[in-house]
């Protein structure tokens, strides 16, 4: 955990952004697996996380705007749970962990809610996203569930999200670690991938690695000589050279703080012409797009940049044609590159994206496209100094998406469909870094996992 001031600070912060009324935070709760005491591994909500740092179940948070207190809720352990879990800290000790002096147990919270509703104060809450919560809000609030979204706060929405998207120096130093915990993820699966290794085997160690070094991965391992599908989760194929191996794997550790690193080989270690010559494209468009990173920028340019130096790319080897400005205008790019170029990343892996996609992404000066591909951009405006973004461009010959497009002769003057149909058997490249965006720029966090050809055939050697 960050020293008490931390989340002191944390909560200063955020009642300056608001005004009157009462915050309340439901921690997560335990979810099952498959009966009630098999349980998956306990994640604590992010924003829970952020504010109160206390990392257990059956934990609420209530910041009060109008007396300027804060309140922790949990129960003590009992001798039942002793006998289980150890003897634990009080609530009262956890609680002063993170600058919080009043404690109550979970009944108190029923209590002081009751009263706040009766006296008609304002309940400030975020959207909640997991059943438990959903459930135990609705009782809490006496809002029906299908009704919790829709009165979440927009204020408080708002105001969390001005607050962590900007990270200070210490949240960068923690994302930096699990970057670092993520290069020996990668460059592990990379040695790994050659031919008659079955995917499963790679994404195990990977996955063993995050755990043995730092926590679970912060989203499940993507990895696949199919890498035309963007989220392949998948890893029963044997790896045949000839294939490139796309492996998309990050980690958090116990404060939550996240990475989220692509990279993509060829299987066996040596990238074939055609293989180098898509991959110099993607190559072009990862290093292009972290060089127009400053605050300012608004994200969608850097997308649109990224997009023409994939036309520009295409176009070169003869799978485009036309003017590469106007391809990409035209959206002819996202045949082989339908989504966003990347999205801010810190407590969750699509950091915020819990409280609303457009909340943290878009404003009045930039607008959500509805055009396919644009419309998969998570993040649109203008950046900012302390905002940590990826950045993520890919190239996928997706059979399914050629086929449609062809039978529409669909930006056929940009569209060479006759070369196209001879990539069909390709499958796709994605590389990603994590990037913070600096006073004057970017600096792309962590130690630099091997990225170009030449580092790629050499570490894989
Ligand atoms: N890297 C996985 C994701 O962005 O969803």
């Amino acid at each position: 955990m960050f020293p008490a001031t931390v989340y002191s600070d944390r909560r200063k912060k955020l009642r300056a952004e608001l005004s009157g009324g009462l915050v309340l935070f439901i921690g997560n709760q335990e979810v099952p697996f498959n009966y009630p005491a098999n349980t998956y591994s306990f994640r604590q909500d992010s924003n829970f996380s952020y504010f109160f740092g206390l990392d257990h179940p059956d934990l609420a948070g209530i910041i009060d705007l109008d007396e300027e207190m804060d309140f922790i809720f949990g129960n003590d352990v009992d001798i039942e749970d002793i006998i289980w879990m150890g003897v634990q800290p009080t609530m009262k000790d956890q609680a002063a962990k993170v600058g919080v002096e009043n404690t109550a147990p979970l009944t108190g919270l029923n209590e002081m809610i009751k009263i706040a509703l009766e006296s008609g104060r304002m309940i400030h809450f975020v959207p909640p996203y997991r059943g438990e919560t959903i459930i135990w809000l609705s009782d809490l609030l006496h809002i029906p569930h299908l009704e919790l979204k829709e009165k979440a706060s927009e204020p408080l929405i708002r105001a969390i999200i001005k607050l962590r998207m900007k990270k200070d120096p210490m949240e960068v130093a923690e994302i930096e670690k699990m970057v670092d915990v993520a290069y020996k993820m990668h460059t592990t699966g990379m040695k790994m991938a050659k031919p008659g290794v079955v995917e499963r085997e790679i994404a195990g160690t990977i996955e063993g690695i995050a755990l043995s070094l730092a926590g679970p991965v912060s989203f499940p391992v993507i990895l696949s000589i199919n890498g035309q599908t963007l989220h392949n989760h998948y890893h029963g194929n044997t790896l045949v050279e000839g294939r490139m191996l796309v492996i998309d794997a990050g980690c958090e550790n116990d404060l939550h703080y996240s990475s989220d690193i692509t990279r993509t080989v060829p299987v066996g270690g040596k990238f074939n012409d055609r293989q180098r010559g898509i991959y110099e494209v993607v190559l072009n468009a990862n290093l292009t797009a972290a060089k127009a990173v400053k605050p300012g920028v608004p994200f969608k340019e850097i997308h649109m940049l990224a997009a023409t130096e994939i036309a520009k790319g295409l176009i070169n080897l003869g799978i485009m044609k036309g003017d590469p400005t106007e391809a990409a205008l035209k959206g002819a790019h996202t045949l082989f590159f339908p989504h966003g170029l990347g999205h801010p990343l810190g407590l969750d892996v699509h950091d915020l994206e819990g409280l609303g996609e457009n909340f943290i992404g878009y404003d009045d000066e930039v607008q959500r496209s509805q055009e396919f591909g644009l419309a998969f951009l998570r993040f649109g405006r203008k950046l900012q100094e302390g905002f940590v973004m990826t950045i993520e461009p890919g190239i996928y010959f997706i059979p399914e998406l050629i086929d449609i497009w062809k039978a529409e002769n669909k930006l056929a003057e940009f569209i060479n469909y006759d070369v196209v149909e001879t990539y069909k058997d390709f499958g796709g490249i994605r590389i990603e870094d994590d990037v913070l965006v600096t006073a004057d720029g970017y600096r792309v966090l962590g130690k630099p996992i091997p990225k170009t050809v030449d580092e790629i055939e050499k570490l894989m050697q």
